[in-house]
């Protein structure tokens, strides 16, 4: 009987360090539109549908890349176009770049945890 106690009580811790754990690293989406919209700057350059304004429409960004590569473009959009990975090299086919040196995406002065809300915003687009 002891012994399924301990069990139990070691579940539970791992259960609750999951539950910690993951809710600190997934962005805050309401968070996040209001980066989008505001400190960001992001609504200046992109619509949430598919329409493009200065870049592409942001609707079903979250089927074009990895949560990973969103957020290390936002943070850096020069070194990563200059990266040519497989998602800038398909970007620069869809916005009809290929071969410019630099995006015209200018990078914002936003902290982890803003790109983080940012990114959990988008992907519900
Ligand atoms: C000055 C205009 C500008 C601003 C501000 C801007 N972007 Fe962009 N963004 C672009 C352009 C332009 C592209 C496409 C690459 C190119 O044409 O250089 C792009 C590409 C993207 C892409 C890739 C889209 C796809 O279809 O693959 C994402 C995602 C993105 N931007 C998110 C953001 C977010 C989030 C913000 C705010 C933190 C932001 N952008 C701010 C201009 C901008």
């Amino acid at each position: 009987m002891k012994l399924k106690g301990t069990i139990i009580g070691i579940l539970a811790a791992f259960a609750i360090v999951f539950c910690v754990s993951t809710s600190a690293f997934a962005g805050d989406a309401a968070k996040g539109k209001s980066l989008f919209d505001g400190a960001g700057k992001c609504k200046t350059c992109h619509k949430t549908d598919d329409k493009k304004l200065v870049g592409p429409g942001l609707a079903g960004v979250k089927a074009k890349h990895s949560e990973a590569w969103l957020k290390k473009w936002i943070a850096n959009p020069q070194e990563v176009w200059a990266s040519d990975d497989a998602d800038v090299k398909d970007l620069k086919k869809r916005v009809n770049k290929e071969g410019k040196p630099k995006t015209a995406m200018a990078p914002g002065k936003l902290s982890e945890g803003d790109i983080d809300d940012i990114v959990a915003f988008i992907n519900t687009l």
